[in-house]
C-alpha cells in the first residue's frame, strides 16, 4: 500500500441492490477516500447473521452488494480490498480475545442494542451482544487507523476505541486506535418521505434501477404534506423530493425551490425533473455494472483476492495479538 494518509476500514452488511440511502450515506464516500486512504471495504456477512433467521439471500446479496460497489467507483485497481468478512476467519478468533476485555455493561447499556431487544424480542441471541466487538476485530484485525462513520455508528466505534485501550493497556501497546472520520451524514429517506431509506421497509429506490422503474418509484413519492392543491406555493426546505433534487440536480435545484414556493411548478412535474436527473446521474453507473456483470466470475474473483490479500494483514496482527495475551 502506498504513502497514504492511513488506512481506513468499513464494513456493510449485506443487503443485495443498493439504494439512494446507502449510496449517499456510504458509498460516495467510500470511492471520495480511496484518493486519500488506504481503504478496506468489507461485506459483513457474518453481522448479518445477528438478525438474519433466512439466509439463503445472503449470497445473492452479498454479489449484488459488492458489484454495486465496484460499478461506483470502488476500484480494486487502486489498492482497495473488498472481500468478505467470513472469508478471513481470524476476524472469528480475535472477536472471542477481545470479548474477554470487553465489560458486558459496555455492550448491554448500547442503545443500539436496546433498539434491537425491541424489534427481536424473540431473538436476543449471544451474538447480537457481541455485535460491536465483532466490530473492533474488523477494525483492529486490519490495523485500520481511521473510520468514517455517521451519527449511527459513533457508539460502536465509541466501544472499539475502548476495547483497543483496555486490550493495550493489559497486554501491551498491539493495537491500532482508530479515529473516527465524521462523514457528512446524508440520512435519505423512503418514498413514504418519513422513515429513512431502508429496503426492510420496501420505500427505497435502487440506484440500479433501469429509467422507467426509476420514475415509476418517484413518482410515488410523498411530496410536501401542507401542499394540497396544485395552486397552493410549496415549501421545499420540507418537502424530500427537493431534498433529493440537492444532490441529483445541482444545475436547477435553486430554480426548483424558486418555481415551488410560487406555485410556478407542481409537484408532478417537481418529481418528473427528477426522475430525469435520477436516470442521468446514473447512466455511467448502469453501463458500468452491465459491463462488470457480463462476466459472472469478476465480482467473486475480487473478493477472493480481496480475502487473499486480507488473510496477509490479519495473519500478523493474530500472532501480535496471541503473543502479548501470552497465549502457549
Ligand atoms: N456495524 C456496521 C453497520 O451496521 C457494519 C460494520 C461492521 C462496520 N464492521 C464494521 C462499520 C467496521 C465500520 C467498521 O452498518
Amino acid at each position: 500500500m502506498g504513502n497514504k494518509k492511513g488506512r481506513v476500514f468499513s464494513g456493510a452488511r449485506p443487503t443485495g441492490r443498493q439504494h439512494l440511502g446507502n449510496y449517499l450515506g456510504a458509498i460516495r464516500n467510500y470511492v471520495a477516500l480511496q484518493d486519500e486512504y488506504d481503504c478496506i471495504y468489507c461485506v459483513v456477512d457474518l453481522h448479518a447473521l445477528t438478525t438474519l433467521s433466512d439466509t439463503d439471500k445472503l449470497h445473492e446479496w452479498t454479489y449484488e452488494m459488492a458489484l454495486d460497489w465496484l460499478a461506483a467507483g470502488i476500484d480494486p485497481e487502486q489498492g482497495t480490498l473488498v472481500f468478505i468478512q467470513s472469508h478471513v476467519p481470524q476476524v472469528v478468533e480475535l472477536h472471542l480475545l477481545l470479548s474477554m476485555v470487553t465489560p458486558l455493561g459496555w455492550l448491554t447499556r448500547l442503545p443500539t442494542f436496546k433498539e434491537k431487544v425491541r424489534q427481536q424480542p424473540e431473538n436476543v441471541n449471544y451474538g447480537l451482544v457481541g455485535y460491536p466487538v465483532l466490530m473492533a476485530s474488523d477494525i483492529t484485525l486490519y490495523k485500520a487507523d481511521t473510520v468514517p462513520v455517521g451519527v449511527d455508528q459513533a457508539p460502536h466505534l465509541e466501544i472499539t476505541r475502548e476495547i483497543v485501550r483496555r486490550f493495550n493497556r493489559i497486554f501491551g501497546e498491539v493495537l491500532v486506535e482508530p479515529q473516527a472520520k465524521h462523514t457528512e451524514f446524508t440520512k435519505v429517506l423512503g418514498i413514504d418521505g418519513e422513515q429513512k431509506m431502508s429496503k426492510s421497509l420496501n420505500n427505497h429506490i435502487e440506484i440500479a434501477s433501469a429509467p422507467d422503474e426509476i420514475k415509476r418509484r418517484v413518482m410515488e413519492m410523498m411530496t410536501d404534506p401542507a401542499r394540497q392543491y396544485r395552486s397552493d406555493p410549496g415549501h421545499p426546505e420540507v418537502c424530500n423530493v427537493f431534498t433529493l433534487h440537492g444532490f441529483f440536480s445541482p444545475g436547477e435545484v435553486a430554480q426548483i425551490g424558486t418555481d415551488c414556493r410560487a406555485a410556478d411548478i407542481g409537484c408532478v412535474q417537481c418529481k418528473q425533473r427528477l426522475a430525469e436527473n435520477l436516470a442521468a446521474y446514473f447512466a455511467p453507473f448502469r453501463e458500468r455494472r452491465a459491463e462488470l456483470a457480463a462476466d459472472p466470475d469478476y465480482v467473486w474473483d475480487v473478493l477472493a483476492e480481496g480475502a487473499r490479500r486480507a488473510s496477509e494483514i490479519a495473519a500478523v496482527t493474530i500472532a501480535e495479538v496471541k503473543a502479548a495475551i501470552g497465549l502457549p
